[in-house]
């Protein structure tokens, strides 16, 4: 009798302390649905409820304090033609990622889910309560908006690491001498040439940003919200009070990499947050596959945004080739069933359960294209990689990674099966490789708390404190000039000018005077 009346006690309780949360993850890139539904997930093993805004909804979601905004045809936006595919870029050497096209990418983003029908009918609304915004941090500040109509504090959760295009956000941006930018594969230390190199890509993003993305985003602002909070007799604050706002920015980046910048409280990482602990068990065959494997797996996938098959067909049968040659089993996520003559020792799987076999203890190396999330995993199971970055901030990782010494890198290109045939001997005939990658996984998980429960604990720390203000950093409301002591300068510089100015009008009339005696002597 007494258990189910503590039960239901106990549920009552929770509910009282229970946050309704909106989880806000509108980008179209698949990899970024990972990290929105582990924090959803965290938030609801906790017993917050959650609102998921998501392009990728889940099939089967749980029937009890969560709820999925549907925007899934915001899909139309990067599917059909413009899917990438690796050919195309292989042929074009396309440089896809400018911080331009990123900026505007971000933009386009945030207008087509912002006007999406279902987005819409819920903004609208006026029954909606939230306690705290957690959203996706990618370019655009415009979700802050959510954080402006329900009065709550703004989380943002960066999927990469600690990026001076965030930090400004909640802090300063850290200097460039030593902070590149995360589409460039400058690594710490630079050269001069390298810091000019930086500083003059971070002028062009903030040119950018300033005269053309943020005026734009600051008429959307006020085109989707000033309505809205006008039905409800409320005015607008300004776009630039609402954007440096933030309570708290999650990153996700691990611990156990070097080469961050100092943050500033309220940032905070989680990286490996979307690792299942204990991983799932591999499929029967593939258990069967990498057990039996008794000179080890090679593990090759190049992620879920660029997707193998759309390798030129040449290249793929070079690959295959090249494969067949190695004494190790090969697991290759590869997404259709279309490849003929496949080795003996090559396994294709469509989808791979890629931190299952990971983990599996028989597994060799890695090979990736450097996204971050594959870059965590690899970091967190302890598996040396060969890396083949392709774009964005894949470029980075790997550099990171062959800094760190447990990666090589090889480039994309027509040479690829020949240059990754030398780099998987390479690693296959020198332990140090291994050897390094062993010792990650012990720093990455010697840390006081998992980023799960640490998710947890500062949503709720925000929540508690209502948007955490006493961890703002004081830097975020002084001006560049103040920070530079700009004025001073310009002070001293006066002082001086006049100095010198009054001091050689002094000498021209003593030395007029001296002249004028000269003569009259
Ligand atoms: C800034 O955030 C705090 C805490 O979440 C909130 O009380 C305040 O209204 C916000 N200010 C603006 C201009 O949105």
């Amino acid at each position: 009798m007494r258990l189910p009346v503590l039960f239901s006690l106990f549920c009552i309780l929770c509910d009282v302390d229970g946050l309704k949360v909106l989880v806000c993850f509108p980008l179209p890139v698949k990899s970024l649905s990972i990290l929105g539904q582990s924090v959803a997930r965290h938030l609801m093993a906790a017993g917050h409820e959650v609102t998921y805004m998501t392009v990728y909804p889940l099939k089967n979601p749980p029937a009890k304090n969560f709820r999925q905004i549907d925007i899934s045809s915001n899909v139309a936006f990067v599917a059909g033609d413009q899917m990438p595919s690796i050919e195309f870029i292989l042929n074009n050497k396309l440089e896809m990622s400018s911080s331009r096209d990123i900026q505007l990418f971000g933009q386009e983003a945030a207008r087509m889910t912002l006007n999406h029908e279902n987005v819409k009918k819920f903004l609208e609304d006026p029954n909606e309560r939230f306690d705290a915004i957690v959203t996706d941090l990618l370019e655009t500040e415009l979700y802050s908006g959510f954080a402006v109509l329900y009065e709550c504090p703004m989380i943002w959760v960066y999927s990469m690491g600690a990026h001076w295009q965030v930090l400004r956000m909640i802090d300063v941006a850290p200097s460039p001498a030593y902070n590149p930018d995360y589409l460039s594969s400058n690594i710490n230390p630079l050269s001069f040439t390298q810091r000019v190199q930086e500083l003059w890509t971070r002028i062009q993003w903030q040119f950018f940003k300033t005269f053309f993305t943020q005026r734009e985003e600051r008429r959307i602002y006020e085109s989707v919200f000033g309505p809205i909070l006008a039905k409800r007799g409320r005015t607008l604050p300004d776009y630039e009070d609402v954007i440096y706002n933030a309570s708290l920015i999650f990153s996700n980046e691990h611990d156990a990499v070097s080469n961050r910048p100092s943050t500033p409280q309220n940032f905070k990482y989680i990286g490996g947050i979307h690792i299942e602990e204990p991983v799932k068990p591999l499929r029967k065959d593939l258990q069967d596959l990498m057990d039996n494997s008794k000179n080890g797996v090679i593990y090759f996938s190049l992620g879920s945004f660029l997707q193998s098959k759309t390798l030129p067909r040449k290249l793929i049968k070079e690959m295959l080739k090249m494969f067949g040659e190695l004494k190790q089993t090969v697991i290759w996520k590869f997404e259709d069933n279309s490849l003929e003559d496949v080795p003996k020792n090559v396994q294709i799987v469509n989808w791979a359960p890629q931190p299952s076999i990971l983990a599996h203890p028989n597994i060799k190396m890695f090979l990736t294209h450097g996204g971050l999330f594959s870059s965590i995993e690899a970091i967190h199971f302890g598996v040396p990689t060969i890396g083949i970055p392709v774009l964005f901030d894949q470029i980075t990782n790997v550099n990171k990674a062959v800094l760190n010494g447990y990666a090589l890198k090889v480039d994309l290109s027509h040479g690829l099966p020949k240059n990754l045939k030398t780099a998987i001997n390479i690693m296959l005939n020198d332990d140090r490789y291994t050897n390094k990658a062993k010792e990650l996984p012990s720093l990455n998980h010697d840390r006081l708390t998992k980023p799960g429960p640490a998710l947890v604990y500062w949503v709720e720390y925000v929540g508690r404190t209502r948007g955490a203000s006493h961890l703002r950093s004081p830097a975020l409301h002084v001006p560049l000039y103040q920070r530079l002591y700009l004025d001073l300068l310009a002070i001293i510089f006066a002082i001086t000018f006049a100095l010198v100015f009054l001091l050689s009008r002094l000498c021209k009339k003593k030395s007029g005077i001296k002249n004028y005696q000269k003569k009259t002597n």
